[in-house]
């Protein structure tokens, strides 16, 4: 199954006011929500969700600001899903980003950058996975 990758718009994001904004884009791109929420991670949460940055100097700060405010967390549905939602996200470094790019446009560093898109369907599927039950996922 290639057709579904997980996201969250971040804390930062989030607190500007931007989840309406970014949601629009992903629709208009052609992506199905199949799954969402908003919900605030604990540290623990967070920490569990990035764990394999674990060791990696950005570690704790990324925690930290992973669980320092809401987030809205969904599964999206479209063909070739992964590699396209990381596109219109863009680099992981806004200011190497495309323009146009969902991080060109709301992210304001390589720590603060908006957006999470899952890097391959099996990291999709654990992601989803960690956030809804299946019950909510449609
Ligand atoms: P995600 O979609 O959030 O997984 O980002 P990514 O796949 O583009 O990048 P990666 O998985 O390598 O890093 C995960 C997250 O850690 C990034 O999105 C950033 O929020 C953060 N991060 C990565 N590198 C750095 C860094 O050098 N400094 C800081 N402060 N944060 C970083
Ligand atoms: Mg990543």
């Amino acid at each position: 199954m290639n057709n579904r990758t997980f996201t969250m718009i971040k804390p930062d994001a989030t607190s500007k006011g931007h989840t309406g904004a970014i949601l629009k884009m992903i629709n208009a791109a052609g992506f199905r929500i199949a799954a969402m929420k908003m919900t605030k991670l604990s540290a623990e949460k967070a920490g569990q969700f990035y764990a394999i940055h674990k060791g990696k100097p950005f570690y704790d700060e990324l925690v930290t600001f992973m669980s320092s405010g809401p987030i809205t967390a969904a599964i999206l549905e479209k063909g070739n899903a992964v590699e396209d939602f990381r596109k219109l996200i863009g680099s992981t470094d806004p200011e190497k980003a495309d323009e146009g790019t969902i991080r060109k446009l709301f992210a304001s560093s390589i720590g603060e950058n908006a957006i999470h898109g899952s890097d391959s369907d099996e990291n999709a599927m654990i992601e989803g996975d960690f956030f809804f039950s299946k019950l909510e996922q449609f």
